[in-house]
């Protein structure tokens, strides 16, 4: 593939694909001549360093592949840092500058950076490093910069699993300002759209029948805008008709996704796909939601083997909701936390005016309810890392992972 054809196949074809902030005049114009060599349209070529793109791209979509220069960064490695908190998760990052540093190369490599030229730059450097991004091998080193897979399950139907994934990516979305996808994968009884007030589409469905047409374009041109952050993916079938079920489908979409989300949000339907087993094989965190039952802890239990067992690296998060709605009924969570072997993370309290009133007007029950706000907000700090009792390094944390 080109590297026109590459920088060009995903995203709006009108958008712009490639973005270079440099900071001298002379770098200004062997990057203006590449972009005119390789025929890269849609290319922006800029006065400005790092920290200019880091301002510029907070604002806007990431372009596929970015320029950015760090002659006279400080620290060019917590602006890399930075940058990657702001840009989509699958964008290639050239970095160029003006220390031939082994140590800072290896390091921004490591980092997720795809190159680090030195400047002088010149035609074939530039040519070199864009081409090798293009390719395969490139590619494959940038595994880790995919936006997190974050999967919601209820242990029982109506214990507020849907609500928990649509205040959580609408909170995500609108208070922190990440990009979410938020996938509904029960095709016939899913509940996202509707409790976002979103028009019912077959999207998901005809993305899963045609798996071999899934690309940026293809997902961008599906799914149903909430807002400028928040994408949602559904389908709203038949109930007697018979649903896709590809494996490979599933995958596909959601690395897709993660490529161009920092979070992708699945509901899982109440009884589990082989679809869903497969979202549960590469999420990287699994919420599960339960009321303070008996049926609840033995299926919470059940529920967090069978993720474990196929994904052991998943960061599960237990969620009890709806706590208070049966007060004499509950079960302690001390016995409740015994039984299931792990420590419940999160109590959501009982707030049936509210979260009624939010879903009845199509809206997220986090936006209507106080306890469920701040309750969702916990869950968003666990979700992204924050305040762990062992915090993630940078490395670590950069490309949100
Ligand atoms: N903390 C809560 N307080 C009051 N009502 C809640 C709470 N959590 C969920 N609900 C309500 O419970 C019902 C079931 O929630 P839903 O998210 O659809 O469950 P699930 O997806 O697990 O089947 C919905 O009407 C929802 O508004
Ligand atoms: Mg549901």
């Amino acid at each position: 593939m080109s590297i026109q054809s590459e920088i060009m196949a995903r995203g709006k074809p009108d958008a712009v694909q490639f973005c270079a902030y440099v900071e001298d005049d002379e770098s200004r114009a062997v990057v203006e001549q590449v972009v005119r060599d390789l025929v890269i349209a849609h290319a922006n070529v800029v006065k400005g360093s790092i920290r200019t793109a880091i301002k510029a791209l907070g604002q806007r979509r990431s372009p596929k592949t970015l320029i950015v220069d760090v002659c006279k960064s400080e620290l060019p490695l917590s602006d890399i840092n930075e940058l990657a908190e702001v840009c989509e998760p699958g964008v290639s990052v050239i970095a160029i500058g003006d220390r031939n540093d082994v140590g800072l190369f290896r390091e921004l490599l490591n980092s997720g950076v795809s190159d680090y030229i030195v400047k002088p730059l010149t035609p074939t450097l530039v040519q070199r490093a864009l081409l090798a991004t293009a390719d395969g091998d490139s590619r494959s080193r940038q595994t880790t910069r995919l936006g997190r897979l974050v999967a919601t399950v209820g242990a029982r139907g109506g214990v507020g699993a849907t609500m928990i994934a649509t205040s959580v990516a609408w909170s995500i979305a609108n208070r922190r300002r990440r990009r979410v996808a938020l996938l509904d994968l029960d095709l016939q009884f899913g509940s996202v759209a509707l409790s976002l007030d979103l028009e019912p589409t077959h999207a998901l469905r005809e993305a899963l029948e045609n798996a071999s047409r899934i690309d940026g374009l293809y997902i961008e041109r599906s799914m149903v805008q909430h807002s400028d952050s928040l994408f949602v993916l559904s389908s709203e079938e038949e109930l007697i008709d018979e649903m896709p079920h590809d494996a490979e489908a599933v995958t596909t979409l959601i690395s897709e996704l993660r490529n161009k989300f920092h979070y992708v949000i699945v509901d899982l339907p109440k009884s589990l796909t082989r679809d869903s087993c497969q979202v549960l094989k590469d999420a990287t965190h699994l919420v599960v939601v339960t009321d303070l039952s008996l049926a609840g802890m033995r299926d919470t239990l059940r529920l967090v083997q069978l993720a474990l067992q196929g994904n052991a690296a998943c960061q599960v998060t237990i969620v009890a909701n709806r706590v208070g709605e049966f007060k004499e009924g509950e079960i302690a969570v001390a016995e409740f936390e015994k039984a299931i072997g792990r420590k419940v993370d999160l109590k959501i309290e009982f707030d049936a005016k509210n979260v009624a009133a939010a879903m009845n007007i199509g809206k997220p029950a986090s936006s209507h309810s106080k306890p469920v706000g701040q309750s969702i907000e916990h869950l968003i700090d666990i979700l992204s890392g924050v305040g762990a009792s062992q915090k993630p390094g940078w490395l670590a944390r950069l490309w949100n992972r």
